[in-house]
Parts: structure tokens; sequence; C-alpha cells
């Protein structure tokens, strides 16, 4: 078990990235500590080797797609595609709503929306986030930003859920349900396990999976081994990677 030392993001302002200032918020999701969530991805790329090369990252239980696009704006250059998956419906729109927002021209749709929303009230958390938006658009051109996305629905315990998608995975990172606001569709205290066996197929042989959770819930899949396990206040991060290949 170990406490962070962030060794690769440094403590700066992330409020660009702020849930439902660019990027859209709906009640009822969660979001994720951005500079954490920078960290772990560097991480997983320093495990795989390719701290100086682009990764395909999947994120299995999106959500609104929060963690995902904020990783996109802040390490777009070490990004190459993102796929993002939910059992929700709702989620999925959502995360589609945000990850188009890494493309230049979702973003500048954002902006015009956010102007016109001013506009119309006048609202200094509107000013912000135009600023914001222009903050994220010179990003996304000083990284030369072009990063695919594409997002669908899956049950993520259900064993075959991927079994037709042709892509994979460099890193899984994923914030699995735990607690008030959302929780696993079957409620199987093996939801991780099954996880674990659904995205076993979109997995290559160096890839790691990261998985954010409480402390209660438990891996106790044998297909994987955990490679390191990091606490975070409530948190409890465990990159794993598959056995016997
Ligand atoms: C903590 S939230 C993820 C939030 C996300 N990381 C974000 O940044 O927006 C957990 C998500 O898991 C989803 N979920 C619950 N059961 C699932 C299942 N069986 N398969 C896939 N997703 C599931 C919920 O719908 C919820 O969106």
């Amino acid at each position: 078990m170990k406490i962070l030392n962030y060794k690769y993001i440094e403590n700066k302002n992330f409020e660009d990235f702020a849930s439902g200032r660019v990027i859209y918020h709906k009640s009822g999701y969660t979001n994720f500590p951005v500079r954490l969530a920078g960290e772990i991805f560097m991480t997983c790329l320093d495990v795989i080797g390719k701290k100086d090369d682009k990764a395909v990252l999947y994120d299995p239980c999106c959500g609104g797609g929060y963690l995902l696009t904020a990783l996109g704006f802040m390490l777009g250059n070490k990004i190459s595609s993102i796929y993002a998956s939910d059992v929700s419906t709702d989620a999925v729109e959502l995360a589609k709503e945000n990850l188009n927002l890494l493309t230049e021209q979702g973003l500048n749709n954002r902006k015009s929306q956010l102007i016109e929303m001013y506009n119309e009230f006048g609202k200094e958390s509107h000013r912000e986030a135009i600023i914001s938006a222009d903050n994220l658009l010179k990003q996304i051109y000083s990284q030369n930003q072009l990063i695919n996305c594409s997002v669908f629905s899956a049950d993520i315990t259900k064993q075959n859920s991927l079994s037709q998608k042709d892509f994979k995975a460099d890193i899984i990172f994923t914030d699995i349900p735990y607690g008030n606001l959302v929780s696993w569709s079957d409620n199987s205290p093996l939801a991780i396990d099954k996880l674990l066996d659904t995205v076993a197929c979109v997995l290559n042989e160096t890839s790691v999976v990261a998985i954010s959770s409480d402390k209660a819930q438990k891996i106790t899949n044998t297909g994987y081994k955990v490679i390191r396990k990091i606490i975070v206040g409530k948190r409890k991060i465990e990159l794993l990677q598959k056995v016997n290949l």
C-alpha cells in the first residue's frame, strides 16, 4: 500500500477543467480530482513504457465522461484514442457531449453557447467559463491534439459485452461505482472481478488497468496481479496487469 507522492503532475490551478464550467455537468454525475487523474494516467504510461509516446485509453464505467475529458485536455499529447462506455444510456449521451469538447469544433461550439448565455444572463460564472474555453482551445492547438473518441453503451459486468470490439486499450482507467451517487447496476459483490473478466479481451500484453474505488471493494480475480496500490483519502487506486501472458 502506498501513499501517493506526486511525480508527474505539478500542483496548479485546475479550474479550467472544473465540472460544469466548460465540461458539461448534470446532477447525479460524479467527477474526479484532476491532478490525481493525471498522475495515475502518467504512472500507467510509465508502467507500459510509453512515457514518451501516445496510448489508447478506455474507461468502461465512464459516467458523463468527466475523467476522460479532463485527461484529454490535460494530457492530449499522450493519448491517441479514447474509448468510453457505460451501462446507462443517459451517461453515454453526456460522455459523447463532453468528449466532443476535445475537438476544435466542439469546443468552439461550447464557447459560442457560453457567450450566448453570458449575453443573456450576464453571469460572472459564464464570463469565467468563456476564458477557460479560450485557455482549453490554446491547449488543444499547442498539443496539436487529435484524439479519436468512441463512446458506446455496455454492461461491463456481462461477460461478452466487448466481444465484438476490435480495439485494444493500453490503459484502462476507471472510477467504479461506490456509494451514494452511483452504484453497480447488478449489485453483485463480484462486480469488479466480472469487469476484469469482460475487459480482458481488449487488453494487450502490457496493458494496465487502473481501478479507483472505495476501500471496501475487493478485487479477487486471479487472472490479474496487482502491481501497485495507492491510497488517496477515501479512495483506493489499484493498478493491475493480466497474469500468464
Ligand atoms: C463513479 S461513476 C463514473 C464517473 C466517471 N468516471 C466520470 O468521470 O464521469 C460510475 C459509473 O459506473 C456506471 N455503471 C454502473 N454499473 C455498470 C455496469 N454494470 N457496467 C458499466 N457501467 C456501470 C454508472 O452508470 C456510473 O456512470
